[in-house]
């Protein structure tokens, strides 16, 4: 090499180094946050196969399929940054799924594009935007609501899955598995506890969209009113026997 092209490359290198050692790059960031706090459960290649995962009756999320649970899109839309921010800051109750709240937001937001490399539906998909949550009615958790959401529970035929008295016990509730292959239970009710969040709105949120990848369907077609019936019916269960 002469001495010129020899400087050539030397100044390339100052330049533009390659993006691996360049802290700043939101990848390499999040990549190692995930090696820190997410690789035992989720898994060094994002299939969900850490090594704590075969412990867990609720399994880790695969991040290779693209496809999340709890999110503001449609059905078979990607889910909004803001649907990933929820479940990792608030954790999913009821799962192992654990809240990072002291993980700083922006090591939160660098872990969330580390897990979109695992998926190239993050390369060529952009996601839908969220759908519409109107505001809550006054109504919400009155008894008439209550009434007429047990009324909607029974013609919509939620209890085939979650029970008659919301136990999560209905009889297609055994059989039930998600689409990676893993059994899975409907809610139950009484428990009150709820991976998207427990108030009106996250219940609202997951009525319309449904609980992709499960057999939890999405209830384009029920009115707003008979939704929040419904969830004035849902909520009132909780602490029940
Ligand atoms: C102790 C095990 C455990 C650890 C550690 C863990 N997770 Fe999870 N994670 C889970 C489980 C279990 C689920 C699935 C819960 C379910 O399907 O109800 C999940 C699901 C998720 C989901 C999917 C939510 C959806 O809408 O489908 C995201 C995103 C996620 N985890 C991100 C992370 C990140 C980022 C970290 C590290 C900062 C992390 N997890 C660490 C167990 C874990
Ligand atoms: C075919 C079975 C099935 C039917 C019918 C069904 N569900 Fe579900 N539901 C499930 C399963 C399975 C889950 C748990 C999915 C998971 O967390 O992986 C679930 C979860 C839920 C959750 C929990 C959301 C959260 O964030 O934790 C709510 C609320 C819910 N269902 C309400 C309803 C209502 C109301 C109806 C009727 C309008 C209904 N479901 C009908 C199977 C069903």
């Amino acid at each position: 090499m002469s001495k010129d092209i020899r400087k050539l490359v030397f100044l390339i290198f100052i330049f533009f180094p390659p993006a691996l050692v360049n802290a700043d790059d939101p990848i390499s960031v999040g990549e190692d946050v995930y090696r820190r706090y997410c690789i035992g459960c989720h898994g060094e290649n994002g299939d969900g196969n850490g090594k704590a995962s075969k412990l867990l009756v609720i399994k880790p999320r695969n991040f290779t399929t693209g496809v999340f649970k709890f999110k503001s899109t449609p059905q078979g839309a990607l889910p909004m940054d803001e649907d990933l921010m929820r479940s990792i800051k608030q954790g999913l109750p009821g799962s192992s799924m654990p809240a990072y709240i002291l993980v700083s937001e922006i090591e939160r937001k660098a872990v969330i594009e580390y897990i979109k490399t695992f998926s190239n539906r993050w390369a060529t998909e952009i996601p839908k935007t969220a759908i519409a949550i109107p505001a809550v009615p006054e109504y919400i958790g009155s008894i008439e609501s209550i009434l007429k959401g047990k009324k909607a529970y029974e013609d919509n035929g939620c209890a085939a899955c979650h029970g008659d008295n919301g136990d999560g016990k209905g009889p297609a509730s055994e059989e039930l598995e998600d689409m990676w292959g893993n059994p899975v239970k409907p809610r139950n009710f009484k428990k009150g506890v709820y991976r998207s969040g427990s108030k009106p709105q996250n219940l609202f949120t997951v009525l319309s969209t449904g609980i992709e990848g499960t057999p939890m369907p999405a209830y384009e077609d029920i009115t707003d009113d008979d939704k929040w019936h419904l969830i004035s019916f849902i909520l009132g269960l909780k602490g029940g026997r």
